[in-house]
This record gives structure tokens, C-alpha cells and sequence, in this order.
């Protein structure tokens, strides 16, 4: 393919470019796909003569969802990727003048939190005689799919007032009557939490609103950014007349 680019007139190829995946949280798949890279480059340049100058080191660095999820300092991603590249590259006299990264979640991700009213709040018997309590919310897999499709956990925490009810095993689940309409699998709440309840679910500003549908005819959540004491909304909440806009009949 770079061959084929570099015979285009109307194409000037002056860089490679890898992604590794999302949500990483170790360093060592980083570090390879760096070196590989650079192996890339000098393999295009002895081979076919093209000259490669920069390199696109991707996205996909993890955050924190819940306190396992130890992910580290964008600094300290920034120092590997640089050595890494560099050290490569002068083991093999290539001049790289330009390395980017495109960090998503790892921007967007803890800067976003989502607020839910608590709705029917319902214990459940589960297997060895435990119960857990089941938490409806007035949202749910239409805002933030990530649960149902793969497994995504999260942290929630009441947020409306100081809660002083003891641990107590909770689900938080959506509105759409579909069984895996989940938010949090597996949290602790309150056990003084009550219907109007404000519940706050933790980093979730990346692919959530992207990945949010209409679905059920649920109108999509407000957008609203807070800072220093402000708050301004930036997409504003969904009315019924938005979700008929499409109907031509
Ligand atoms: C090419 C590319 N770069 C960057 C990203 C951002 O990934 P992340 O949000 O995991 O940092 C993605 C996400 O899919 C991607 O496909």
C-alpha cells in the first residue's frame, strides 16, 4: 500500500500510523506497537526507498472506571512513546521529526459524569440467599450502551444529599423493559436511597453520548458543561417533536 501512495501524484506519504485498541491500561502493548512502527518505517525506507518522517502513535490509553483500573500519567505514556521511538529510530539512522498520539478516552472519558434520578428501587433474592437490590433509573442503556455491550463497569455514588444508610449490594438498571438495559452491574448504595434520589454515574464522557440512541422513543439527555461555579449547556435535551423530525407521514 505505501507503494502504491508513493507512485500517486496526488498523494504525498510522509507518515505511518498504528491503533492498539481502547482502554489499555498496561504500557508494554504502547511500547511495542512504537517500536513496530519504526521497524515499519525502516523497513519502507531500505526497501522501497520512502522516506517516512512521522508517525501516528494512536489513541486507546485507559482511565479509571472503578479503583482497579490504575492507569498512568499521560506524562509518563508521553516519556515511553518518545524514548521508545527514539531509541528505535537512532538504532537505525532514521530521522522521525514528528510524533502525535490521539488520546479520546483518556480526555473526554473522566470529564464527563452522568446524573440520574432514582425511580423503583427493588430487592431481588439471588443465588445463595443474598439480596440484591434492583435501582431503576430514568435513563439507561439509550444514554450509555457500554454496559450491555461489553461488560463496562463503572462507579456511582449518590450525589443529591449525604447519605448515611449502611453498603448495600445494588444494580443500577434503565427504563427500556430489555434484561440487559444495565448501567452499574455490580455497586453499593446506600441502603437509605429512596425514589428522587440523585445518583451520579463516574466517567462517562467517551462513547456514551456518541454511542446513545433513541431507542424506545427515549429523548436524549441534556449536555451541560460545569466549571469554576458555571454551568452552560452545550447540546440541550431532546423533546418528542426532535425524535419525530425524520417522519415524513
Ligand atoms: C484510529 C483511532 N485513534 C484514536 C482513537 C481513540 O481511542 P481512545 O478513545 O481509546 O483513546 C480511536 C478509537 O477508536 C481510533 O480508532
Amino acid at each position: 500500500m505505501a507503494k502504491v501512495v508513493k507512485d500517486l501524484i496526488s498523494l504525498e506519504l510522509i507518515g505511518l500510523h498504528s491503533h492498539i485498541g481502547s482502554q489499555i491500561l498496561p504500557l508494554a502493548g504502547f511500547e511495542a506497537a512504537a517500536a513496530r512502527l519504526v521497524t515499519a518505517a525502516v523497513m519502507l525506507r531500505d526497501e522501497a526507498g520512502i522516506v517516512i518522517s512521522q508517525l501516528g502513535l494512536g489513541g486507546g490509553f485507559g482511565i479509571s472506571y472503578v479503583p482497579a483500573d490504575q492507569p498512568k500519567d499521560i506524562q509518563v505514556i508521553a516519556d515511553l512513546l518518545v524514548s521508545t521511538v527514539l531509541r528505535e529510530s537512532k538504532l537505525n539512522d532514521l530521522i522521525v521529526s514528528k510524533i502525535s498520539v490521539e488520546p479520546g478516552r483518556y480526555i473526554s472519558g473522566p470529564a464527563g459524569i452522568t446524573l440520574y434520578t432514582v425511580g423503583t428501587i427493588k430487592p431481588v433474592t439471588i443465588a445463595g440467599g443474598q439480596t440484591r437490590t434492583y435501582v431503576s433509573v430514568d435513563g439507561g442503556m439509550s444514554d450509555n450502551i457500554r454496559t450491555a455491550l461489553y461488560g463496562a463497569q463503572y462507579t456511582v455514588a449518590v450525589v443529591s444529599r449525604a447519605p448515611t444508610g449502611a453498603p448495600m449490594l445494588s444494580r443500577v438498571v434503565g427504563k427500556h423493559c430489555e434484561s440487559g438495559d444495565i448501567i452499574v452491574r455490580d455497586c453499593y448504595l446506600p441502603d437509605d436511597l429512596k425514589p428522587g434520589d440523585l445518583i451520579a454515574v463516574a466517567a462517562t464522557g467517551a462513547y456514551c453520548r456518541s454511542m446513545s440512541s433513541q431507542y424506545n422513543g427515549t429523548p436524549r439527555p441534556p449536555v451541560i458543561a460545569v466549571s469554576g461555579g458555571l454551568d452552560q449547556v452545550w447540546i440541550r435535551r431532546e423533546t418528542y417533536e426532535d425524535l419525530l423530525v425524520l417522519d415524513q407521514g
